[in-house]
């Protein structure tokens, strides 16, 4: 069936502003994040784990960049990033940043990868 590849963790979930993405092995994903008024004309990029300037993903200054695209809703204030043909090894821990003088703005994303294997839906279970 759907294996998640990370537990869970209801109480990270309850106590901190995290948010959690979950995908398909083999879809796209798309991550959210929304940003304060005032930042609109700024640079917005994801990246990895800490975040250190080989840990950058993509920006909106070169919006597609191998599986990643970015795009930024000035309107909304939301950018997206969409990950294409996810992975399990793309699970794992991310932030939204918003680039700025002094120190960036950061939401943290969670990304889960779901395994959906072959057959599952095709209804070879019990009936
Ligand atoms: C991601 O967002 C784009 C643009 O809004 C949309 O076309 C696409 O269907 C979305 N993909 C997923 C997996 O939600």
């Amino acid at each position: 069936l759907i294996k998640l590849m990370q537990i869970w963790n209801c109480n990270i979930q309850n106590t901190a502003a995290v948010i959690h993405v979950s995908g398909y092995e083999g879809r796209d994903v798309n991550v959210s994040c929304s940003y304060g008024e005032g930042y609109e004309s700024y640079e917005k990029y994801l990246c990895r784990n800490d975040c250190g300037n080989s840990d950058v993903l993509i920006t909106t200054t070169k919006a597609k960049k191998n599986k990643y695209s970015i795009y930024d809703d000035k309107k909304r204030r939301v950018f997206t990033t969409t990950l294409s043909d996810l992975s399990s090894v793309d699970a794992g821990k991310y932030w939204c940043g918003v680039t700025r003088t002094g120190k960036d703005i950061y939401t943290e994303v969670r990304l889960f990868v779901c395994i959906c294997q072959l057959g599952d839906l095709s209804g070879g279970g019990p009936h």
